[in-house]
């Protein structure tokens, strides 16, 4: 049985990752701090309880797991905070992921699989956006990430032993079909989150960032991801470089977008409630249309997405916040 270790395994994305990978014969054991993850999102394989800044504990579970690849998950994800506290961002997402790479070559591991994001390129001069596009982050979040792409990137150049894969991540939503997991954060910020909530009447009204873009019907477009179709892209790119496969960096999108008024519509539709909505101003840092070319993963490693409709997405959304809902009433 292979053995992948995965920082971040208790979390939203890590935990959806560590289930496909106990479902597709592998062995998991998540490295996770539980500061925003949970113990009970870990479906498959045992959960080590260490921080990313803690060297000593992160050497000691790679010499005992010994691991076939790391999947890096754990790290900071919201942009405003990090607008407000940069260097939270650079220690968690860049300088963890330093004491991460050193401890890889310390224990001989030379297999990665880094989650970056779509912010590594800021406000696209292109849509859809490539892989090849600039990199021109425009908060500390994106900054941190892409920071740590080029770590990932000067590292794999230097030693021929080592091979990565970047997953650049759009939006991503959705939750385990079986409600199992989904995301659980503290304060949510995430739209299709925020608009189920409120159908639930844990907010009082949603709050539509913006009506005045240049897009058809003046609010922001993003591309949404089924995270059970990412966990797909980790598991096409585990096998990638288990198999020998060569250090690369896809886009992790459906490749078509959708408005907030579409969101806001379908979100209405699946919860069947017509909750309050109000317009607001601008949210600062947001593009206007962040949509990906997600051609490559499909074209080289064979990606198949199951899950691109949005109806979908929701639906599994709205199932795990009743669940979220129901716990949190008892
Ligand atoms: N939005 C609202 N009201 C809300 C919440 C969001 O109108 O209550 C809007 C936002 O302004 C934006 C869209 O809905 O136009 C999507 O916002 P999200 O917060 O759901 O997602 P983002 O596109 O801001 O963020 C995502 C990832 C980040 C990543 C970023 C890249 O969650 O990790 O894309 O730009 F950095």
């Amino acid at each position: 049985m292979q053995r992948v270790l995965v920082t971040g395994g208790a979390g939203y994305i890590g935990s959806h990752v560590v289930k496909a990978l106990g479902e597709a014969g592998y062995e998991a054991l998540t490295y996770d701090n539980l500061s925003t993850g949970n113990r009970w999102a870990v479906l498959s394989g045992d959960l080590v309880q260490g921080d990313m800044a803690d060297r000593d504990r992160l050497a000691g579970v790679l010499a005992d797991f010994r691991p076939d690849a790391v999947m890096h998950f754990a790290a900071a994800i919201e942009v405003a905070e990090s607008v407000r506290d940069p260097l939270k961002y650079y220690r968690n997402n860049t300088a963890n992921a330093l004491n991460l790479l050193e401890a890889l070559r310390e224990a001989k591991v030379g297999r990665m699989i880094f989650s970056s994001t779509a912010a590594v390129y800021g406000i696209p001069e292109t849509m859809p956006v490539g892989e090849s596009a600039p990199l021109v982050p425009i908060n500390p979040y994106g900054a941190s990430k892409m920071m740590t792409e080029r770590l990932l990137a000067d590292f794999d150049f230097a030693d021929t032993d080592f091979n990565y894969v970047a997953l650049r991540y759009f939006n991503v939503a959705g939750a385990d079909a079986q409600s199992r997991i989904g995301q659980d954060y503290q304060n949510p910020t995430h739209l299709i989150t925020r608009a189920l909530k409120t159908a639930l009447g844990e907010f009082p009204r949603l709050q539509i960032f913006g009506t005045d873009y240049e897009t058809p019907d003046g609010t922001c477009i993003r591309d949404y991801i089924h995270v059970d179709d990412l966990a797909e892209a980790h598991l096409v790119a585990l096998r990638h470089l288990l198999g020998g496969g060569r250090s690369d960096i896809f886009n992790c999108g459906y490749g078509h977008g959708y408005s907030v008024r579409q969101v806001v519509e379908v979100a209405k539709r699946v919860s069947g409630i017509d909750f309050s909505v109000e317009t607001a101003p601008r949210r600062e840092g947001d593009p206007p249309a962040l949509i990906a070319d997600s051609s490559k993963l499909a074209r080289q490693l064979g990606w198949k997405p199951r899950f691109d409709d949005l109806e979908h997405i929701i639906g599994t959304a709205w199932n795990w916040e009743q669940v979220l809902a129901d716990r949190k009433g008892r």
